[in-house]
């Protein structure tokens, strides 16, 4: 885990462009002067989306009186506590940067004494504070030595496993799986829970159509509709049925909003939208969160459209609070307050904290400028109490609603270590990850699987016997020891069937050395089939882990080639936090399996699909370009007025003129696209069909959570593998008054298939499903023509079409 040193990168300067309404202007009355401001957007007008506040338990009247009459005992500076977060590490150096305010910056000046704010109630949570002993020890100063008693709350980035680490968020998302992402996300709540650890830092839902930005692996990859279930599943095993419950976590989701949209995929940098875009393509998995109860969100570090959303009322009031009813609170992102002066929208810590406040961003992570700046903003009238009051109301709330006035401390046996009865489920999620991207014939037969009998392997690569990268950028609170590496995995294959593993590294991750070539080469050319496993070190994606290439880093893809000359079969295994460009490999290498970052389970894993124990089902969720320059690169692109083919997502057919959308170097399409994955079986797709094929405009328009029509299709196994196939369902529709993506997901469902069995697979789809987002903020639908697909990738071919009738 990262306990970490924060440096102020120097922002460049926005020019100050705030938001529709100025969120704690609604509750107050008239703003102060400088919260005055212009609107991102022609000022929609956003609609409640439900009557009912977002989680029912945080509405609970008892809470709600126990609120207020702790409240009403508590002294301004035990308000201001509730709102300020530190860790218990404190900067080892502080950039003097000139952006800090001079002695009011207590962690970055003096050091935080984090204990005797505890002890004072001068502290409301603490992030990245792990361990039972540890968190013990400040609830206890918390809970015994302050004046009124109030607990911790303690926040971790636990994104994907604690102990027991499964794949990262991405290779999640490859699953297709959101029952298993229920069941995992509960395992990792019971594991932390035990260390004290209530509320997670996750899930972490920013779509990415660039793989260039790092955090593209904390994320379900390009898609709003897949990001959205896999984001409502994280809430559900999160959160369960019951925040009391002590093995219960309050969710954060973050990083709200559209930071997944950063120019040029460059870490922490602007993004800029029309509204449509921004409510289709990148809210849906919040918004999918905030309906699923999540206690807490966090604000980005991003500006949207000039607004960083750290001060912007538009997405944390008019969009978080008024239209989708969230009743948790929010966090800012680590030092995101004292980040407006970089952005340049505050000259001074004073302004930096008012406008984070007012827009409604109610906890500031170790900016340390609520508690310097507010007392005097308050005593000065600049900052009503009762603004303070509110965002106090919602930090206690959630605080009563996981019991923490009754159970504060960490309890029973502490997870240390990963934890055996969880590592089968965590191996199923690190199989059902696996995306097979190629196995091509070898002597008439697909290279993959294996024979089970014994073989020899030459096992070669830097990340063959590399478990504190298995885990990924945020596997845990420390690198965990106990990873399964494919070393391992393959070694104990090999005792068991009388086969052998020659190991070796070949080269480093990001090195330039070929000394371990010749060795690497020699080993290959005695084996029977060669295991590749090359890939990104874990750091090179997660935050501040862009990149401009997406290549193999250092000289692996020599190494590649080097052992590729050989001519013996070949398996790649790529280890990666997002897609890389594999062209090379996908002309010259018979079998490629991206594996991202499996988990604590690895290498069990990945030996269960080699060898055909599992059979592959694993879809991507991002497209795999074919050079970097194609980035942004994503299936739901807009049509042009001069399209290389009527979907886009398929090369030039014919003849290939030169005044199109298009390249004149590489294709348009994905080297592998969106949805794709094979397996070791074939699917066939037949008879899709529609419930109705035209339906009254008045009848579509209702909303009101019916089904709409349905869409069927028969699947059927006609190889000879008992396999899992990931059935998806694309819509497009044609005749809109703004222009809609050449396809989009909207349904997907994992079927299991016998040799030669079929099934009837189907599709409801209502007005969420149908509908798009106008530039006035809100979600209609025409009279327009509707083509739906159903298939196993976003290239789907099998097809029903339908009108909404005016
Ligand atoms: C990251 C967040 C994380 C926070 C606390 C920030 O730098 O952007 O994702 O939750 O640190 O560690």
């Amino acid at each position: 885990m990262r306990i970490s040193v924060k440096f102020l990168a120097p922002h460049s300067v926005v020019l100050f462009c705030a938001t529709a309404t100025v969120g704690a202007a609604l509750i107050l009355g008239a703003p102060p002067a400088y919260a005055q401001s212009t609107a991102p957007f022609a000022a929609p007008a956003l609609v409640p989306q439900s009557a009912e506040p977002s989680n029912a338990q945080l509405a609970s009247p008892q809470i709600e009186r126990r609120v207020n009459d702790l409240l009403k005992q508590m002294t301004l500076e035990e308000k201001l506590g509730q709102l300020v977060q530190y860790n218990d590490a404190g900067y080892e150096a502080a950039p003097d940067n000139g952006q800090l305010a001079p002695g009011k910056n207590p962690e970055a000046r003096n050091r935080v004494d984090a204990m005797q704010l505890a002890a004072s109630g001068h502290m409301g949570s603490m992030l990245n504070t792990v361990g039972k002993d540890h968190t013990n020890a400040f609830q206890h100063a918390a809970v015994e030595k302050s004046r009124l008693h109030i607990p911790l709350l303690f926040g971790a980035d636990i994104l994907h496993g604690y102990r027991t680490v499964y794949p990262i968020p991405l290779g999640l998302a490859a699953t297709f799986d959101p029952d298993l992402v229920v069941s995992l996300s509960r395992l990792s709540a019971e594991e932390a829970t035990t260390a004290g650890i209530r509320w997670f830092y996750s899930p972490m839902v920013d779509i990415s159509r660039d793989p260039r930005w790092g955090r593209t692996q904390e994320g379900a990859g390009e898609d709003a509709y897949l990001g959205a279930a896999m984001a409502r599943a994280y809430i559900r095993g999160y959160q369960g049925d019951d925040l009391s419950n002590p093995s219960s976590v309050a969710a954060s989701v973050k990083h709200f909003a559209a930071y997944g949209a950063a120019e040029a995929g460059r870490e922490y940098n602007t993004t800029d939208m029309s509204l449509s875009r921004l409510q289709q393509f990148y809210l849906p998995p919040y918004k999918a969160a905030a309906a699923a109860g999540a206690a807490t969100f966090m604000s980005a570090f991003n500006a949207l459209n000039g607004v960083p959303s750290t001060a912007s009322a538009f997405l944390l009031q008019d969009v978080l609070r008024d239209s989708w009813r969230f009743n948790g609170f929010v966090v800012s992102d680590y030092t995101a307050v004292m980040e407006l002066r970089n952005h340049g929208i505050a000259r001074d810590a004073a302004t930096a904290a008012s406008k984070a406040l007012f827009a409604g961003v109610d906890v500031d992570m170790m900016s340390h400028y609520y508690d310097a700046e507010l007392p005097a903003l308050v005593k000065s009238g600049r900052v009503p109490l009762s603004v303070i009051d509110e965002s106090v109301r919602r930090v206690l709330r959630v605080k009563f609603a996981l019991g923490l006035f009754e159970h504060p401390y960490a309890e029973g046996a502490e997870v240390t270590a990963a934890v055996a009865e969880h590592r089968p489920l965590v191996r199923k999620a690190a199989e059902e990850s696996l995306v097979l991207l190629r196995n091509q014939p070898i002597d008439g037969k697909p290279l993959l699987p294996l024979a089970k009998t014994a073989a020899h392997i030459a096992l070669i690569g830097p990340l063959s016997d590399a478990g504190s990268e298995m885990i990924g950028a945020w596997g845990g609170p420390e690198k965990n020891p106990d990873t399964v590496t494919v070393k391992d995995a393959l070694e104990a294959r090999a005792r068991e069937t009388g086969g052998s593993v020659d190991y070796e590294r070949g080269t480093e991750i990001a090195g330039d050395s070929e000394s371990g070539f010749a060795a690497a080469v020699e080993a290959a050319r005695k084996a029977d089939v060669v295991v590749l496993a090359l890939g990104e070190s874990s750091e090179m994606s997660g935050e501040a882990g862009s990149r401009s290439n997406l290549d193999l880093p250092g000289n692996q893809e020599k190494l590649l080639e080097a052992v590729a000359a050989t001519g013996r079969p070949i398996v790649l295994l790529v280890f990666s936090g997002r897609p890389l460009v594999l062209g090379w490999a996908a002309q010259h290498i018979p079998a490629i399996v991206e594996a991202w970052f499996p988990g604590t389970e690895a290498g069990s894993a990945i030996a269960d699909v080699l060898y055909g124990d599992v059979v592959p089902s694993g879809k991507l969720p991002m497209s795999f370009p074919r050079n970097v320059g194609q980035e942004p690169l994503y299936y739901n692109q807009f049509p042009t007025g001069r399209p290389t083919w009527i979907t886009e997502v398929t090369p030039p057919q014919g003849p290939d003129p030169r005044f199109v959308s298009k390249y004149i170097d590489v294709p348009n399409d994905a080297l592998f696209p969106f949805g794709f994955g094979l397996s070791y079986t074939q699917f066939a797709y037949s008879n899709v069909a529609l419930s109705a094929t035209s339906l009254p405009l008045r009848d579509a328009q209702r909303n009101d959570g019916r089904r709409l029509i349905t869409a069927t299709a028969t699947v059927k196994n006609t190889g000879d593998r008992a396999a899992t196939e990931i059935v998806q369902c694309y819509i497009r529709n044609l005749g809109a008054s703004l222009e809609q993506p050449v396809r989009s997901l909207e349904g997907f469902t994992r079927v299991s298939l016998a040799p030669g069995e079929s099934k009837q697979v189907s599709f409801d789809l209502g007005f969420a499903e149908l509908s798009f987002y106008n530039n006035a903020g809100t979600a209609v639908i025409e009279p327009t023509h509707y083509t739906v697909w159903i298939g196993g990738s976003s290239l789907a071919t099998e097809h029903a079409d339908f009108e909404i009738a005016p």
